[in-house]
């Protein structure tokens, strides 16, 4: 598939890793709807500038997702595909130090965001890129989604954000099988640990260990390296059902 002149929507694509494969796609030629939560994403949009628009909206919403597929199908060719980044970080123990146990609607919150969402994102997306002509080797679409490596080795604490994870895990081979009729490629990325806003709440101290905690090399990752694998598996047709860990060889503990 190639990105010049070509349509994609990114979530979450007011911060971190979405904004960073918000200017790689701009970089290569491509158009962009970015949505987000926040309202940040429309200063994005006008810093990338007329390739980009945004469309404000909650990933768990049928209405808003909707709003910003039809705005991608009205944005260029019509829509190609979904990076999709927007999610949130959760961290709660089963049993608190006093005995109290987790709560549950913060756990159902984390789910519904992390992997409802992601259902949501896909399902709408799909649909419509199900319309589209097919291109070289009756290609129609690509999804990618972003799982984590707490999907694979959640830490204490992660009981919320890992199960979420592993749903997105989960899907990607049957939404690729399913979707394959379609012409349309779903694959995930799991990151390991970078640089981005959802770190900045972590102690210096607890980021210098996972630096140290990364076989090679001994850093977080930066939003670049995620956008450039991102662009990978969008432009190299053979990348489908998969799910690639991009994080330095770390295995948490
Ligand atoms: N940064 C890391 O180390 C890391 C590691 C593994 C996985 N991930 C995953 O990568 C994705 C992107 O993370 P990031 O580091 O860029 O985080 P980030 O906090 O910088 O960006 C996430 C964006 O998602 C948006 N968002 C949250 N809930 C939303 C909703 N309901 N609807 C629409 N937008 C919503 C936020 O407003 C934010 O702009 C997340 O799914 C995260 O779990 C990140």
């Amino acid at each position: 598939m190639r990105i010049e002149n070509a349509t994609f929507v990114i979530t979450g694509a007011g911060s971190g890793l979405g904004s960073a494969c918000a200017e790689r796609l701009v970089a290569a030629g491509g158009r962009v709807v970015l949505c987000d939560l926040s309202e940040g994403v429309q200063d994005q949009a006008r810093r990338l500038g007329d390739a980009a628009i945004a469309v404000q909206g909650d990933v768990t919403s049928a209405d808003d997702i909707q709003a910003v597929i039809d705005a991608a199908q009205a944005h260029g060719d019509g829509l190609a595909g979904v990076i999709h980044c927007a999610g949130v970080v959760s961290v709660a123990k089963l049993v608190d130090r006093h005995g109290n146990p987790a709560d549950l609607d913060a756990y159902a919150r984390t789910v519904q965001i992390n992997l409802v969402g992601t259902f949501n994102v896909m399902r709408l997306a799909a649909a419509a890129m199900s319309q589209n002509p097919p291109g070289d080797d009756g290609e129609r679409g690509v999804i990618i989604n972003i799982a984590s490596v707490a999907a694979f080795d959640g830490q204490v604490g992660q009981c919320a954000y890992s199960a979420s994870k592993a749903g997105v895990v989960g899907m990607s081979l049957p939404a690729a099988r399913e979707l394959s009729r379609h012409g349309i490629r779903v694959m995930a990325i799991a990151p390991g640990v970078f640089e981005t806003p959802m770190m900045a709440d972590i102690p210096e101290d607890a980021v210098a260990a996972l630096s140290q905690a990364v076989p090679f090399p001994k850093r977080l990752g930066k939003p670049d390296e995620f956008a450039r694998l991102a662009e990978q598996i969008i432009t190299n047709s053979m990348l489908n059902g998969e799910v690639i860990r991009l994080d330095g060889g770390i295995r948490m503990q």
